[in-house]
């Protein structure tokens, strides 16, 4: 078994209080070009250390790369996105959060940024159904000859079961609660 502490992970994980919403904004290219306070005390990094950084210098080595891609797909396209997400601050403690991503638009409509706030999510929702989905995904991804056949068949496993269920990804993130 990897040794956490190799991965940067402390084993001590910090949640968010119900009223404190974490808030960052990034340009086309996913470079921070803002965060609120809290975003900072999360993270841990201080505002000259994340400001045109790519907004991977949060991500957790446990999050699959298909929730990332469905993100990405979603908001590049000009939609909004809810995603349950585990974020890894720089002292290797982790939160988890419940993120809305959305797009930001010039006068024109055109998409010049993305921008998401996230909340406290219910920890019931995210141990009972989020971290054994994940790791089903982080599984099938892990699995696969390459990390690019590996998000293939993870997208297409959770393309299935959305399927399945009669469900866009927001329909089924929203359907959970919390
Ligand atoms: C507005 C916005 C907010 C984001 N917030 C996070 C976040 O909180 N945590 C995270 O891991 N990735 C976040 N991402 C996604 C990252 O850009 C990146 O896709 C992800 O961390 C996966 O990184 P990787 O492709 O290097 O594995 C955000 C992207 C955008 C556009």
């Amino acid at each position: 078994m990897t040794d956490r502490r190799q991965l940067g992970l402390s084993g001590t994980e910090i949640s968010l209080k119900p009223d404190e919403i974490i808030v960052t904004k990034t340009d086309l290219s996913g470079k921070i070009t803002y965060g609120n306070r809290t975003f900072f005390k999360f993270a841990g990094y201080t505002e000259k250390e994340c400001l045109g950084v790519q907004h991977n210098i949060v991500r957790h080595p446990d999050m699959p790369r298909v929730v990332f891609k469905a993100a990405w797909d979603t908001i590049q396209d000009g939609r909004e996105i809810f995603a349950y997400v585990n974020n890894r601050s720089k002292n290797g403690d982790n939160y988890w959060v419940l993120a809305h991503m959305t797009p930001s638009r010039d006068a024109n409509g055109k998409i010049v940024g993305y921008h998401s706030n996230r909340r406290a999510p219910d920890m019931k929702i995210v141990n009972e159904t989020i971290i054994p989905l994940y790791n089903h995904y982080l599984q099938i991804e892990r699995a696969a000859a390459s990390p690019k056949d590996g998000l293939a068949s993870a997208y297409a496993d959770l393309q299935k079961m959305l399927a399945e269920k009669k469900q866009t990804f927001n329909e089924f993130t929203l359907s959970l609660g919390g």
